[in-house]
């Protein structure tokens, strides 16, 4: 705890506040834009084997699987390669098949998390590769893997995490990026991300700019007893990122659901005492995502949606900057990190070390 505030109340509000900063560094001095790639030093994976991955498998614990999940996203997107992300423990417990052409992924703010450390034995004493996205340099789980990406988010002090979590995410653009342009990603959609992820550092700080804005509504949310989040597919890890931030530290019952599945049985739960917090970006799901909205209405549900622009069958919209499709959940995420924050304010919770956590668990 020996880290300053900075001026600011909580180590929660000061690592959301540092993330425009935090983004600048996980890009700097990795972006190659004569190829309109990516240099990821650490990584241990030359060109040959990089086009020999046909799946990818990430594997990490509470918010660092929900970043695999975007990540997963991501890679699939970019590099056309399978890739999806699951809880270290379940993957470990499951006798999982590990196999020579899939690579493995292990994700961890702390790199010290004990069932992701299992997980990364385990497939080590299988013969896989193992790659590691991680911020704390030098940690068991960066010593354990045979290469690969340091997050920089910086020490993140507060239990629950922001800055390491967007930084994960970035961090796993540019590793989609490298894979991708090892093999179909064109120079003209390299160009496209690259120029994607140089400007998130400001919009980024135009998002934190409207914390009043958020404050405001969280009072308003905050009499919730439960509340529901949704998104679709890139939307869908951002809903579930935002469900646990928001239990974790106002102590509040929340769940995500892909919008999808809402007519499968959640909707039952639709009433206005159950807010709706929709991530609703401007892709080609749009629509359904606004059907989904009308559904949530019909039953008078309150909603409050995150979108590119004001949704009419929300009652709140935070609007958030246009990037490309593909980084929406990096953006899409922080207004919410800031709900979750002032909702835990306003209920006097004790935001820094929330009820029964702990920062990292170094024991099964
Ligand atoms: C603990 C923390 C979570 C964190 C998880 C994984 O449960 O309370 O906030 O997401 O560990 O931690 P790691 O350091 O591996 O990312």
């Amino acid at each position: 705890e020996s880290y300053d505030m900075g001026g600011h109340d909580t180590y929660m509000h000061k690592e959301i506040s540092e993330q425009a900063d935090a983004v600048d560094r996980v890009l700097r001095g990795r972006i190659d834009d004569r190829f309109s790639t990516v240099r990821l030093g650490g990584l241990n994976l030359d060109a040959r084997e990089a086009r020999a991955v046909r799946r990818v498998k990430i594997l990490g614990c509470g918010t660092s699987y929900h970043a695999g999940l975007i990540g997963a996203g991501l890679i699939e997107s970019l590099a056309r390669v399978p890739a999806d992300s699951e809880p270290a423990s379940e993957f470990r417990y499951r006798n999982p098949v590990v196999d020579p052409d899939t690579l493995y992924i292990a994700v961890s703010q702390s790199g010290e998390t004990y069932d992701v450390l299992a997980a990364v034995q385990e497939l080590k004493r299988k013969g896989a590769r193992v790659l590691g996205v991680v911020n704390v340099v030098g940690s068991a789980i960066a010593r354990e893997t045979d290469g690969g990406v340091y997050v920089h988010a910086g020490p993140e002090v507060c239990v629950v995490s922001t800055k390491c979590f967007t930084n994960t995410v970035v961090a796993f653009a540019l590793l989609a990026l490298h894979l991708g342009r090892t093999r179909d990603l064109s120079v003209a959609d390299g160009k496209r991300i690259i120029e994607g992820l140089r400007r998130l550092p400001a919009q980024i700080s135009e998002i934190l700019e409207r914390e009043d804005e958020i404050e405001r509504l969280a009072h308003e949310y905050a009499d919730a007893r439960s509340m529901m989040f949704i998104g679709r597919v890139r939307g869908y890890p951002v809903a579930l990122e935002a469900s646990l931030k928001l239990k974790e530290i106002s102590y509040i019952h929340a769940e995500a659901y892909p919008a999808s599945e809402l007519k499968h049985g959640p909707l039952a739960l639709i009433e206005p005492a159950m807010p709706t917090v929709a991530v609703v970006p401007d892709d080609d799901l749009l629509e359904k995502n606004r059907a989904a909205l009308e559904e949530i209405k019909a039953r008078s549900g309150r909603i409050l949606a995150v979108a590119h622009r004001e949704q009419e069958k929300a009652d709140h919209t935070i609007v958030v900057p246009r990037n490309e499709v593909e980084l929406d959940p990096i953006l899409m995420g922080i207004p919410l990190q800031l709900l979750a924050y002032h909702t835990a304010l306003a209920l006097g919770r004790d935001i820094d070390k929330p009820r029964n956590l702990a920062k990292s668990v170094t024991v099964e």
